[in-house]
């Protein structure tokens, strides 16, 4: 979506994003990126942080991951990412894709809640150990804690679906996609438009 067209209290947020110094991460990014999507969106996907490819288009997941991502959401979801909203656990590169630190997550942490207080999504997809952490502060593993919903913020009409970063399914291959494939279709029975 435009940037221009976002609505207040979200252009708001972003512009905050974009002018942030409140961590290390800053110093070596080359765009900040903030999410793309739908800002009434009611599926929402957490990833961890930009990589190469996203730093220089400031758009997350548009590399080999995203790819994958858009092919998931498009086979089992029957959407593109106009439809849903993405963002990040981080909003700027950790170099040379090293995890972010617990000090560069918790600088972010803001700026990802503000992103899912104001789309305010009926499902939260996480993608990964680190996304699933920031959203239902676990310590516990994905390949533990995937395979079922859990409530969010204490909302029956709010889920978290967790689910492996797409990554980890380009690395894996086959019974990764094939969980994933799962995990989606768990998010697609939980929401609104088709749960009705
Ligand atoms: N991996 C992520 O976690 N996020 C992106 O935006 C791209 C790759």
């Amino acid at each position: 979506m435009d940037s221009t067209l976002l609505p207040p209290a979200l252009a708001s947020l972003r512009d905050d994003a974009l002018a942030c110094t409140r961590c290390p991460l800053a110093a070596e990014r080359t765009q900040v990126v903030f999410g793309t999507g739908n800002p009434e969106a009611e599926i929402m996907f957490v990833g961890e942080g930009p990589g190469r490819d996203e730093d220089l288009a400031g758009e997350p997941f548009v590399g080999r991951s995203g790819k994958l991502l858009d092919r998931l959401m498009f086979e089992e979801l029957g959407i593109d990412r106009s439809e849903c909203y993405i963002a990040n656990v981080v909003k700027c590169r950790p170099p040379n894709n090293r995890d972010p630190s617990p000090a560069e997550v918790a600088s972010c942490s803001g700026y990802l809640m503000g992103q899912v207080d104001l789309i305010d999504p009926a499902v939260v997809v996480t993608l990964g150990n680190f996304a699933t952490r920031a959203l239902l502060g676990t310590t516990e593993g994905i390949k533990k804690i995937r395979g079922r919903a859990y409530p969010f913020r204490e909302r029956s009409d709010r889920s978290v679906v967790p689910t492996y970063h797409p990554a980890a399914a380009l690395r894996s291959g086959g019974q990764v996609v094939a969980e994933m494939r799962a995990d989606l279709i768990r998010a697609k029975r939980l929401l609104p438009s088709v749960a009705r």
